[in-house]
């Protein structure tokens, strides 16, 4: 029933208690993806996307390293700009940051997703598409912020790890949680093992996420995401659940 308010007025029945939803009427969203490497959440995103799972289109993709696998990728997979964005030698980070707004800007999609974008972005940035820019981190939020999340939870011993999608603000990972996943870290997990198990998980929230700010159900009141009851992610189409692994996916 809100769903259906939220979708058909923008206006969520109860606006004393939630905020207006960060997309508030389902809308197909138009995406740019931003990458530095091999590019297997954007593939995860198209995947989910083709197979109806998630009403979004991917209309631009930026890699900011050359020939990087997912430059490739996003051309075999027909999206409609692929631009290589790279920084010139000596290059300060705010021109750098410039360049990218003006492409962004340019295209105007409706939310900017970061999959393993090695690039820290500066505030004049983050603050152009405010709870518009999304982020995945290869570890639970707030712990083991930056380039480094899965060596960080093995190295402090943790017995959880997982990952997290998160808004993106000028703080660095530090933007407002919106999904999560866990797995227990096996006595066997080198960095690799660790890595690639937790990357199955990736590849499952971030299309979630996607799907749930398309849905009108991510809200954000006082800094905190609130995903508005809907169907729950174990009981939509995605790929199955991994085993054992936990799923957080709203309230
Ligand atoms: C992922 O682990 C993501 O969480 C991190 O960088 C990696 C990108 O992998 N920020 P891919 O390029 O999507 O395969």
């Amino acid at each position: 029933m809100y769903n259906m308010l939220y979708n058909l007025f923008g206006v969520h029945p109860h606006p004393k208690s939630f905020k207006s939803p960060v997309f508030p009427r389902l809308v197909t969203l138009r995406l740019a993806v931003l990458a530095s490497g091999r590019g297997s959440n954007l593939q995860a995103l198209l995947d989910a996307i083709d197979a109806g799972w998630v009403d979004a289109r991917v209309d631009l993709v930026i890699c900011d390293r050359p020939a990087a696998p997912c430059l490739a990728l996003a051309r075999e997979r027909g999206v409609p700009a692929v631009l290589e964005l790279r920084s010139t030698p000596g290059q300060k980070r705010t021109d750098y940051d410039a360049q990218l707004l003006e492409v962004l800007q340019s295209e105007s999609p409706d939310l900017v997703v970061l999959t393993g974008f090695m690039r820290i972005l500066g505030p004049t940035l983050c603050e152009a598409f405010p709870n518009r820019m999304v982020n995945i981190h290869p570890a639970l939020l707030p712990a083991f912020k930056g380039a480094h999340g899965i060596r960080d939870t093995l190295q402090a011993g943790a017995r959880i790890a997982g990952c997290t999608t998160h808004f993106v603000t000028a703080d660095l990972d530090g933007g407002p949680i919106i999904l999560q996943a866990a797995l227990a870290v096996g006595a066997d997990d080198t960095k690799e093992r660790l890595a690639a198990r937790v990357l199955e998980l990736e590849h499952q929230i971030l299309p979630c996420t996607i799907q749930r700010i398309a849905e009108g159900r991510v809200t954000l009141n006082c800094g905190k995401v609130r995903i508005a009851s809907g169907p729950s992610w174990l009981e939509s189409s995605h790929p199955a659940p991994v085993r054992g692994a936990l799923y957080a996916d709203g309230y």
